[in-house]
Order: C-alpha cells, then sequence, then structure tokens
C-alpha cells in the first residue's frame, strides 16, 4: 500500500505516530521556512507541514507543487499550534519527513471545493473532477447505502436478486425505446429496456416468487430534472399476491430505508384515490407535506353576474395560510406567473381575509363582503389568510392550480426537503385516451393507452365496464409518492392468456400484432402463470430525495446532460461507415 492511513482518520490519540499519507494536493501556503500542504483523499483532508529546518530541498519541492498534484510523504503525527475545529483531523499535522510527487496535474478547469466556481457543463464534463468534490462524493455515498440496505432488506424477505437482459426486444411502457442494430441478422434491432417487466413476470411464472433486481433501464423521451434516458430502477415481483401484500412490503422497504439511512421513523403511509388526488392536488403525485387542497367553487360563486366564473367549466380555490399580508405587487407578480405558458392560466382571483375580519377581493365589483364571506366557509379561511381562485376548463385549471398551489407551498416555506410525507396513490384509470402523445409513436394516436402498462390487471369490481365504458374501468395499479415526488409505481398483473389478449385487443392491437409482440408471454401464460404483481422503485429519484436534491443527476455518477448528451465522452457521436456498413445500415450511409 502507498498508505498507512487515509487523510480523514487522524487524531490527537495518534500522536507521534510515524504514517504515509497519500492523495491529491488541495492547496498549499508557503510561509517561508515552512510550507503547508492540505492532502485530500476521499475520506477527508490532513494538514502536512514541512519544515526548512527538517530538509530544505524537500521544502523547496514541497512549494513547487500545485492544486492536485498526487503525492506521498512519510511524517510524524503532531499536534498543531493553530487548531482548525471544523476538520476532523484539524488538531493535527503531519511533520513530514519523506516527499514523493507520484503524479503532476494541470491546472483544473475548477475549484475542486465545496463552493466550486465551475459551471453545470464543465463540470459535467470533467466530472471525474467534480467526484473529487465532496458533495458529489457524498451522494454516490449515500446511493451505495441505499443499493446496501435494499439488498439487505429483499434478501431478509427471500427475493431472489436475478439478472436480465438489456438486448432484448421492444416493451412497451409508455415510452420510446433505444435500439441496437443486429450485425448478425441483417436488418433487425433488439430493443433496450424501458423495464424488465416482461422478464420479471416470466420468472414468476419459472417460480422464482420472489424476485429484484437493481437495474439500468432506457427510456428515449423528453429529459427533466427527475429523469435520465438511462436510470435504474429497484424492480421487484411477487408471486401469490394481492395488492395489500406488495404494498406493505415495499412500504416496509421504504421504512427500512429511512430508519437505516437517514434514522427517521416512518409513519404508516396512508392510501389516496387517483380520483381523490386529482379532485384535492389536481395531480397524480401530490406533495403532501402540506395541506391547501383544493376546494371546488362553482357554486359558491355562481349567479353573480361575473362571467369568468359563472361561463368556467371550473372554480377553484386554494386558501394560503397567513399569505394575506401579499401585497399589491406580489399578487400582479403571482397573477403573470399563473399567466405563463407553462402555467397556462388566463387570470387569477384573489380574496384576502384581512386580519381584523374584514374580505376584500380582486373582483369586489362582482362580490359582496357577504358573498366573500361564503367564499371564506367554502375555503375554511381565517383572519390572515389570502385566498386564490383560478377559473377555466376542468382539466387545464386543475393542472394550473395545482402548479400554483406548489408554488405558494414553496413561497411560504411548506416544502422543506427534509421533511417527508409518503402516500400510496391508488385506483389508477386503467387506460388513457391517446390524443397525440409526443412521448409515444404518432401511429398510437388516436386510440387508447395502458397507463401504467398493458399488463396490468384491471379492477374486478369493474371487469362488466371493460366492455362499455373502458376509460371508467380501474386498474389495479398503484404508486408511491413522496414529497410530490413519484418514487415508484407498479401493479397486479394479469395472469390470464384470454384477459390479456382482451387487454390487447382494447389497445388497439390485432391478434397478429399482439402475437408478434408478446406471444411470448401469452404462450407463457399458458403453462400455469401464478397470480403475480409488483413495482419499481426509481432508485436515482429516491436517492435524490434522501439527499435533498430535486435533481437526479447529482445522485449518478456519469450523467447525461438534458440534450440527452454524455458531455464527458462526447456521446451520442457518429460511427464509422465501415461500422455502419457492418451492421447493414446502408442507407444510412447512402444518404449521406
Ligand atoms: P414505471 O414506468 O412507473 O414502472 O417506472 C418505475 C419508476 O421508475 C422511475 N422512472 C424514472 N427515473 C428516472 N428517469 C426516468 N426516465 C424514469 N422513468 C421512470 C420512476 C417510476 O416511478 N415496469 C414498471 C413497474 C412495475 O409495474 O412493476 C415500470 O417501469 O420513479
Amino acid at each position: 500500500m502507498l498508505r498507512t492511513h487515509t487523510c480523514g482518520e487522524l487524531r490527537l490519540s495518534d500522536i507521534n505516530k510515524q504514517v504515509t499519507l497519500s492523495g491529491w494536493v488541495q492547496k498549499s501556503r508557503d510561509l517561508g521556512g515552512m510550507t503547508f500542504i492540505d492532502l485530500r483523499d476521499r475520506y477527508g483532508i490532513t494538514q502536512l507541514a514541512f519544515n526548512e529546518d527538517v530538509d530544505k530541498d524537500m521544502n523547496a519541492q514541497a512549494r513547487s507543487v500545485s492544486r492536485e498534484f498526487v503525492i506521498q510523504v512519510t511524517g510524524t503525527v503532531i499536534e498543531r499550534e493553530s487548531k482548525n475545529k471544523n476538520n476532523p483531523t484539524g488538531e493535527i499535522e503531519i511533520l513530514v519527513k519523506e516527499f514523493k510527487i507520484l503524479n503532476e496535474s494541470v491546472t483544473p478547469p475548477f475549484t475542486i471545493e465545496d463552493n466550486t466556481d465551475g459551471g453545470d457543463e464543465l463540470r459535467m464534463k470533467y466530472r471525474y473532477l467534480d467526484l473529487r468534490r465532496n458533495e458529489v462524493r457524498k451522494n454516490l455515498e449515500l446511493r451505495h447505502r441505499m443499493a446496501i440496505e435494499t439488498r439487505n432488506y429483499l434478501d431478509q424477505l427471500n427475493f431472489l436478486e436475478v439478472e436480465t437482459p438489456v438486448l432484448i426486444k421492444s416493451t412497451p411502457e409508455g415510452a420510446r425505446d433505444f435500439v441496437v442494430p443486429s450485425r448478425m441478422n441483417e436488418g433487425q434491432f433488439y430493443a433496450l429496456p424501458q423495464s424488465p417487466q416482461t422478464f420479471k413476470q416470466l420468472l414468476m411464472v419459472g417460480g422464482f416468487d420472489r424476485y429484484y433486481q437493481i437495474v439500468k433501464c432506457f427510456r428515449d423521451e423528453d429529459l427533466r430534472a427527475d429523469r435520465q434516458p438511462e436510470f435504474t430502477q429497484i424492480d421487484c415481483e411477487m408471486s401469490f399476491v394481492e395488492q395489500k401484500d406488495i404494498l406493505d412490503t415495499f412500504e416496509g422497504l421504504v421504512r427500512h430505508l429511512f430508519k437505516a439511512v437517514k434514522n427517521i421513523d416512518m409513519p404508516n403511509v396512508p392510501h389516496m384515490t387517483y380520483a381523490d388526488a386529482m379532485k384535492f392536488y389536481g395531480n397524480d403525485k401530490p406533495d403532501t407535506r402540506f395541506e391547501m387542497k383544493f376546494v371546488e367553487m362553482n357554486k359558491v360563486v355562481a349567479g353573480k353576474n361575473f362571467k369568468v366564473f359563472d361561463e368556467a367549466e371550473l372554480v377553484v380555490a386554494i386558501c394560503a395560510k397567513s399569505a394575506a399580508e401579499y401585497t399589491r405587487k406580489q399578487l400582479d407578480e403571482l397573477t403573470e406567473w399563473v399567466k405563463r405558458p407553462q402555467i397556462g392560466a388566463t387570470g387569477l382571483v384573489y380574496a384576502r381575509h384581512n386580519a381584523d375580519g374584514t374580505i376584500k377581493s380582486s373582483v369586489d365589483k362582482f362580490y359582496t363582503e357577504e358573498d366573500l364571506k361564503a367564499w371564506s366557509v367554502a375555503c375554511g379561511s381565517q383572519p390572515g389568510d389570502l385566498i386564490l381562485v383560478l377559473a377555466g376548463s376542468e382539466e387545464k385549471t386543475r393542472k394550473a392550480m395545482s402548479e400554483l398551489r406548489l408554488e405558494m407551498g414553496t413561497r411560504l416555506g411548506l416544502r422543506d426537503k427534509t421533511t417527508f410525507s409518503a402516500l400510496w396513490v391508488i385506483d389508477f384509470p386503467l387506460l388513457e385516451w391517446n390524443d397525440g402523445d409526443p412521448n409515444l409513436l404518432a401511429s398510437l394516436a388516436g386510440r387508447w393507452h395502458a397507463k401504467h402498462h398493458p399488463f396490468t390487471s384491471p379492477n374486478p369490481a369493474d371487469f362488466e365496464l371493460l366492455k362499455t365504458n373502458p376509460g371508467a374501468v380501474r386498474a389495479n395499479a398503484y404508486d408511491l409518492v413522496i414529497n410530490g415526488v413519484e418514487v415508484g409505481g407498479g401493479s397486479i398483473r394479469i395472469h390470464n392468456k384470454e384477459l390479456q389478449a382482451q387487454m390487447f385487443d382494447l389497445l388497439g392491437f390485432t391478434k397478429e400484432e399482439a402475437q408478434k409482440q408478446f406471444g411470448f408471454l401469452m404462450n407463457a401464460f399458458e403453462f400455469g402463470a401464478p397470480p403475480h404483481g409488483g413495482l419499481a422503485f426509481g432508485f436515482d429519484r429516491l436517492c435524490s430525495l434522501f439527499g435533498g436534491s430535486d435533481s437526479i443527476r447529482d445522485f449518478i455518477a456519469f450523467p447525461k446532460n438534458n440534450s440527452g448528451r454524455d458531455v464527458m465522452i462526447d456521446s451520442p457521436s457518429e460511427i464509422s461507415d465501415e461500422q455502419l456498413k457492418e451492421l447493414n445500415i446502408l442507407s444510412t450511409v447512402e444518404a449521406k
């Protein structure tokens, strides 16, 4: 070993020990006869002291090293005169006797410090340098701990980790596939898995009644802070279970993770139907760290000649606690905020429930104080509160109000990243009508689309509706939502061949198409498929939530940017004509 200790472990109790440390030069200070170097490795920073009186040449050499040089020193642990209480090793230093430069470094493009001067793109390009920073390292340590604890928990419950293939054929999970051309099978392509969904179901047919895998998934979809083209799932499946068993088992996993990783005792996770989530939060992943529930106001506000409200399909309000003191300027700014195209509201009506009990609204022309009292009763406002109202078409208005609610939650400091509020959202619709979702192939527009995936079973109580009103059928599907983030989702599966065929039919597949694409699964269902179900957690999302960040990138060692590029290795990139020819993608070459 090129070291006896790490840079994070020596203390006063180690005084007089002879030690060898290796690491990177964080910074050096030249005080003439003395040179001090902060030596860094993964574990911490230790101060090195070079004394001209000990070795003049060595002191001169120490002066010559720059940031990020890799050096090795041997010396004695001594007590420091001026101690640094902020550093765990800050009471000691190493009086260096031997010193070696193991490698030099050019000047790094940004400072390797907690408050770095490097912008996002630059740090992505030199990700290996960013990885030297505390924050990124801590995030990956957290990720490691989460993975270990996940394995511990699931192993203890008899789950087997099984690897499934990466070169597969398309599994529709609601996004486009990444495809890989096959050299040996001319004109044919593998698809990278959007998830191991069909394989885990086949494992159930194969008798592996408890499966999990911490696994890479690939989806060619528009990217956001919480989406990467390749991401990791904790993918799980169980046989001989009902919905409650899955929810209990995996609530247990999340509770275990909170306890083991953050020492937080999670209360029981409440259940909320999809219908209620939409009604009260306008969103299927409500942030329940705060209330501010939607109040439907159509009846309360009707008949006062205010056309905007009278003609609206939906008039909906929220009550922002203790926000009546919002100034006119703040409210004007909020109005502009809801009118931005991303939010899409046409305007904002407000009513201040003043501290003296009076209520004043932005539509006083139409509503008397008496009318506004009825608003207050409906919204449960107290003196000091602010009522915000949006109106318009149902879907758009719910969506806009959901955004406004989150924004007010943020502005009022109700979305603390160290507070966690989880819930199961259940009873999702089985199907949704695809009006031309840009994340799906154009050929799938104008037909039903499985909201979760086509292997999800309908709620048995709604079987009859499958034929008469498919849009009203509830699925045996559930999502785990924490702080407004969908961290996981799953369903009880169809294990019956006929029902699966009926589902493909509903989704607009001909018998031949269904057989061609999913014949392997339907055939397997002929051989005694057990009742089964499961779910998958977004592992990156779970980690970023635990780490208090909105961006999953911070928890991925080598992430891609928002255009799906890895700017460090410069990928995707063109490949040679020779490769293209070998892969039989000749037309691409010829077109050039
Ligand atoms: P689903 O598509 O809901 O279900 O995915 C499960 C979880 O994976 C996470 N996730 C993502 N994380 C980062 N980047 C992405 N692009 C991304 N897409 C999804 C989310 C999501 O809740 N096979 C089913 C699971 C099942 O039914 O068992 C599936 O993949 O946190």
